[in-house]
C-alpha cells in the first residue's frame, strides 16, 4: 500500500428532513449568498425549506448557475459577493452549483484575473477562501465531500478542473428525498458518473490495498443493484439513500488512498463536453470502454478482478475475463439508456480525436493517467475508438 495522508473535514448531515439543520451550521451573523441553478429547487420544495431554515439569517441570492458551470456567469456572482460583502456561501444544487461555489470561494478574494484561479491553478489552503456549505440535490459528482471543482469557459472551449485543501464544504446536507424530483436522465447520469469515479481509482494495476479495492468493488455492486429501482417510476427511499451515499463515497478521497489512480477518462471526457456540450457522465460512458480496451495490456489484471468480483464471471483466461468485464460495463450503461459511442451523440464528430490530441499538446499534457503513460497520441487513438 502506498503511503498516504487522509483528512476530510466535511460534516455530512444525512437523511430525511435534515435540511432544517443548516441554520445551526452557519454562523448567526453571516452574510450568506444562496447560490442555485435553473430553478428546480423552487419546484421541489427545497428552496422553501432553505428559506424556512434561514429565516433568522441575512440571505442574498444568486440564481442561474448552469450545468457545466460557466465562468462568465460566475463572474457576475463575484460582483454580488463584493457588493454585499458576503461572508458565507451556500450551494443548493448538484455538482455544477457546488463546483461553482467552490470557484467563488477561491476567486472572490483573488486580486488578479479570476480565470487564473482555474488556469494556474490557485490552490486555497485550509482557512483560505470564503467558507461554504452545501445542500445536495443531485447525487453524482461527490463534490459535496471533496475539494475539487470543474469550470467551463465557452469563449475558449475549455473545461478545466482545480481545487485545494481549503475547498472542502464545511457541511453538506444529503436528504435522499430530493431524488424524487430528479428526471431519470439525470439519475442515469449520476449513477454513471459515480460508477466511473470508482473505476478511475480502481482500474489501474493490482495493489495490496485490499480494503480500498473491496470498498471500490462494493460501491460498484451497490450502484448496479439499486439502479433498477432508481430508474423505475415509483420513488424508493432506500434505493435513493444508497445511491446518494454511494455517490459521495465514490469521490470523497477514501478509496483513492494507498492506490494508483487514473483519471484519464475524465480528462478526455471533459473535452467532449467542452466541444459538444454532452452531459459529463455520458462523456465518461463514451470514453471508458475504449480506454480500457486500448490499455488492456496494463489494466487486464484489474479488469479481470472487476469481472470476477463485481460481475461474478468465473470462466475464461485473464484476458477473456477482462474483455467480458468491459462488455458488462457497456451493457450496464446501456441498461440506463446511456449510449457509449460519440457518433450516437454528435453527427459531425470526425475531427474530435485530432482536436483532443492538439488540446493536450497545447496544454503540455504529454502524459496522463496512472504513471502518466497516456500520451496525446494515445488519447487520439482512444477517442478515435470511442467514435
Ligand atoms: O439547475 P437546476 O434547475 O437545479 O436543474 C439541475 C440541472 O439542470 C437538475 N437538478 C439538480 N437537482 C435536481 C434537478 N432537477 C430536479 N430535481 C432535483 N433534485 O439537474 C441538472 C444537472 O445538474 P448538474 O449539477 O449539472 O449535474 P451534476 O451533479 O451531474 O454535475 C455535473 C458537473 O460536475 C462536474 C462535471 O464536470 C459537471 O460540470 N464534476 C465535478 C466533480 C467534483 N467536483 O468532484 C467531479 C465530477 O467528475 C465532475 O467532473
Ligand atoms: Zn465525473
Amino acid at each position: 500500500m502506498i503511503n498516504f495522508e487522509f483528512k476530510n473535514p466535511t460534516k455530512i448531515i444525512f437523511g430525511k428532513g435534515e435540511i432544517a439543520k443548516i441554520s445551526r451550521e452557519i454562523p448567526q451573523d453571516a452574510r450568506i449568498l444562496l447560490v442555485y441553478g435553473g430553478g428546480s429547487i423552487k419546484q421541489n420544495g427545497v428552496y422553501d425549506q432553505i428559506q424556512e431554515a434561514l429565516k433568522a439569517h441575512t440571505v442574498y441570492e444568486f440564481a442561474g448557475v448552469t450545468a457545466n458551470p460557466e465562468y462568465e456567469t460566475l463572474r457576475n456572482a463575484i460582483a454580488v459577493i463584493k457588493e454585499k460583502d458576503v461572508t458565507y456561501l451556500l450551494a443548493v444544487g448538484g455538482g455544477s452549483v457546488i463546483d461553482g461555489v467552490k470557484f467563488l470561494s477561491a476567486a472572490a478574494g483573488y486580486e488578479g484575473d479570476p480565470w487564473d484561479v482555474v488556469k494556474k491553478p490557485v490552490r486555497p489552503q485550509e482557512g483560505e477562501g470564503i467558507p461554504f456549505g452545501t445542500v445536495l440535490t443531485l447525487p453524482a459528482t461527490g463534490s459535496e465531500m471533496n475539494s475539487g471543482y470543474v469550470i467551463s469557459r465557452k469563449e475558449t472551449n475549455e473545461k478545466l478542473g482545480a481545487g485545494g485543501p481549503g475547498l472542502f464544504p464545511q457541511f453538506s446536507v444529503l436528504d435522499p428525498e430530493v431524488v424524487r424530483s430528479i428526471p431519470k436522465r439525470q439519475i442515469a447520469n449520476g449513477i454513471v458518473d459515480a460508477y466511473t469515479h470508482v473505476l478511475e481509482q480502481y482500474m489501474t494495476e493490482p495493489s495490496s490495498a485490499d480494503l480500498q479495492e473491496r470498498f471500490a468493488e462494493n460501491i460498484l455492486i451497490s450502484l448496479q443493484q439499486h439502479a433498477t429501482k432508481l430508474m423505475e417510476p415509483e420513488f424508493d427511499y432506500g434505493a435513493a439513500a444508497n445511491f446518494m451515499w454511494c455517490c459521495t463515497m465514490a469521490l470523497n478521497g477514501l478509496i483513492q488512498k494507498g492506490v494508483v489512480t487514473d483519471w484519464a477518462v475524465h480528462a478526455m471526457g471533459h473535452e467532449l463536453t467542452a466541444y459538444y456540450g454532452i452531459d459529463h457522465a455520458r462523456t465518461l460512458a463514451i470514453i471508458a470502454p475504449a480506454h480500457y480496451r486500448y490499455n488492456l495490456e496494463t489494466k487486464k489484471e484489474k479488469l479481470a478482478q472487476y469481472a470476477e468480483r463485481v460481475w461474478g464471471i468465473a470462466e475464461g483466461t485473464q484476458e477473456e475475463k477482462a474483455n467480458k468485464g468491459i462488455i458488462k460495463m457497456e451493457q450496464f450503461f446501456h441498461s440506463l439508456g446511456i449510449d457509449t459511442k460519440l457518433s450516437d451523440y454528435v453527427a459531425d464528430y470526425q475531427d474530435t480525436a485530432t482536436r483532443v490530441k492538439n488540446a493536450f499538446i497545447n496544454r503540455n499534457w504529454m502524459g496522463i493517467g496512472e504513471y502518466k503513460r497516456i500520451t496525446p497520441q494515445d488519447a487520439y487513438e482512444i477517442v478515435l475508438r470511442s467514435c
